[in-house]
């Protein structure tokens, strides 16, 4: 059974739009996949109560409820809650992979500095069993703070797998129990040819099968974005603050 666990302590930056995309891909593609689902908000838990009947078959396991997590799965996806990571340290660690979803705005980026420390000093960066990739979520063509993200994440040396934009399509799809990978492909490839970075450094399937290829569609160009250093995003926000405090 192989484990993939898609995590960062900041909320709203993508975990469980990625951990249910993950999930349906893997079944998709023929593999019995479950959710345990860590967060006791219970999003993908709440997903997969919508989730229509005819669509790829997924289980699910309340791990925020207390249950083990086993079962007769060949992957399964960890999607885990928005808090301080140290009670779910034992299950990340234990996992092949992890996800770190992170969205271009000054807190996310702040927010994923201290997750890079407790990463640092848990050892798991230097560990050749963990294998920790970043996912850059919500892109939007000019952002100012998407040239920082990439500068931050290249300082840290940890890989960027793919950037996912911002679209209405992962909020409708996720409402109705979907996701992109649920939908007619040719209504979503702008979208699906980003996944497939991703699907490929799971190491859960073999994408050199040409069908599955077939499932992505051509790929968009990215805009060029304007760089902002840390030290006028810090300036940024001290000013932010400055505001807020004289209102
Ligand atoms: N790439 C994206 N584009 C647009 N909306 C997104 C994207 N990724 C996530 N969202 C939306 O952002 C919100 C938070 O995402 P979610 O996956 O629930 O984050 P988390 O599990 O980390 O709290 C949800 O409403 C989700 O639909
Ligand atoms: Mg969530």
């Amino acid at each position: 059974m192989k484990h993939i666990v898609v995590l960062n302590p900041k909320g709203g930056c993508g975990k469980t739009t990625i951990a249910t995309h993950l999930a349906v891909y893997a079944s998709t593609l023929g593999l019995r996949v479950a959710i345990a689902d860590h967060d006791k908000q219970a999003s993908s838990h709440d997903w997969l109560k919508c989730r229509p009947r005819r669509c790829a078959d997924i289980g699910v396991i309340a791990a925020y409820d207390g249950e083990a997590i086993a079962g007769d799965y060949d992957v399964i996806v960890h999607d885990m809650p928005a808090s301080s990571m140290s009670e779910h340290m034992g299950i990340a660690s234990a996992c092949n992979k992890i996800v770190i979803p992170i969205m271009p705005s000054p807190i996310d980026i702040k927010a994923a500095m201290r997750l890079w420390v407790k990463l640092s000093n848990s050892g798991w960066l230097d560990d050749p069993n963990i294998e920790i990739g970043i996912v850059a979520n919500r892109i939007k063509a000019n952002t100012r703070y998407v040239k920082t993200l990439e500068a931050f994440i290249e300082k840290i040396g940890l890989p960027i797998i793919t950037t996912l934009r911002d679209t209405q399509n992962y909020i409708r799809s996720l409402d109705a129990g979907l996701t992109l990978f649920d939908l007619p492909p040719n209504r979503v490839a702008a979208d699906l040819v980003q996944w497939q970075p991703l699907m490929e450094w799971t190491g859960f399937f073999d994408i050199e099968d040409d069908e599955l290829l077939e499932l992505f569609g051509e790929a968009t160009g990215a805009e060029p974005t304007e760089l902002v250093s840390f030290e006028d995003m810090q300036a940024e926000q001290l000013a932010d603050e400055a505001a807020a405090a004289d209102h």
